[in-house]
């Protein structure tokens, strides 16, 4: 097997190198679309904005679409989520969309945004690249900023790799509108001693070896295993947002093979801050 170790810095770089087949890799995860539909379902129903307008009923949110952000969304996995969940939200039943929305996607690898780009998406789905640590500098949000910030975001398997967590949620802190939602979608395993036995199981006898076959690398998956043992159990996570200063912080788990292991903290920068 390849040698070699990936530190966090280096992540997005490490994606490059499996982006072609970081599809084909999830697609042998059972559940992974089905949990990332569940995040965006999650995200999409904490935010009343969201909702269509009643029949006849008055309307007093924003104007304008719903700003929305997938950050590191990759080859797009968790943008369709965001996508299926902003039609479910927006029209229930397949009415019309009150509200339409605007979904930027970010990632700090070209490969896996090429990935994502080549995909059909609605026009209403933009992508850029950018790392998240630079947030505050992504000219893409210039719109979601002058509506007076992002309506919602998602991040899904991406605060686990980021070099200073507390700063980036921080940073999309400061990007959400006063009232704005933030989904944390992630493994996490600590002190959960079955779920780590189970993931470090997964890890070594199916994932690291698949990550062989599909993309002659295992770099990236054995950092995967790595950085999920190390990674904030979930208590820990809500810690982080609710001292960035976010509220209404929950936690939903999955189920399937990944309960225990996929986790999704949600949580709401506060009306009037
Ligand atoms: C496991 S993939 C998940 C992609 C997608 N969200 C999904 O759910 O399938 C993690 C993504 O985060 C990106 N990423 C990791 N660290 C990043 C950073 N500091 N800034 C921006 N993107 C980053 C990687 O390039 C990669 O595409």
């Amino acid at each position: 097997m390849d040698a070699g170790q990936v530190t966090r810095t280096e992540v997005p770089e490490a994606f490059d190198e499996v982006a072609e087949r970081y599809d084909l890799m999830v697609g042998m995860s059972p559940g992974y679309h089905a949990q990332l539909r569940a995040s965006a379902d999650a995200l999409l129903s904490a935010i009343p904005d969201a909702a269509p307008v009643p029949a006849g009923g008055e309307s007093t949110r924003p104007a304008g679409p719903l700003h929305l952000l997938d950050l590191g969304c990759g080859s797009g996995a968790s943008t369709r989520a965001l996508v299926e969940a902003v039609r479910r939200h927006a029209t229930p039943g397949g009415r019309t969309a009150a509200r339409p929305a605007a979904v930027l996607a970010v990632d700090g690898s070209p490969g896996m945004l090429d990935a994502a780009r080549s995909k059909a998406w609605p026009s209403w789905v933009g992508f850029a690249q950018g790392r998240a640590e630079a947030l505050a500098h992504q000219p893409e949000l210039a719109a979601a900023r002058e509506a007076g910030g992002l309506d919602g975001v998602l991040a899904a398997y991406l605060v686990r790799n980021v070099p200073d967590r507390d700063a980036v949620i921080a940073a999309i802190r400061d990007e959400l509108r006063p009232g704005g939602v933030l989904a944390v979608h992630d493994y996490s395993v600590r002190g959960q001693p079955a779920a780590s036995a189970l993931w470090t199981a997964m890890c070594w006898s199916i994932v690291i070896p698949l990550g062989w076959m599909t993309s002659r690398t295992t770099r990236l998956y054995r950092y995967l295993w790595r950085s999920v043992i190390d990674m904030d159990s979930t208590a820990e996570l809500e810690a982080r947002l609710r001292r960035a200063g976010f509220v209404d912080v929950t936690t939903h788990h999955a189920g399937g093979w990944q309960r225990g292991i996929v986790h999704t903290v949600v949580g709401r920068r506060p009306a009037d801050a």
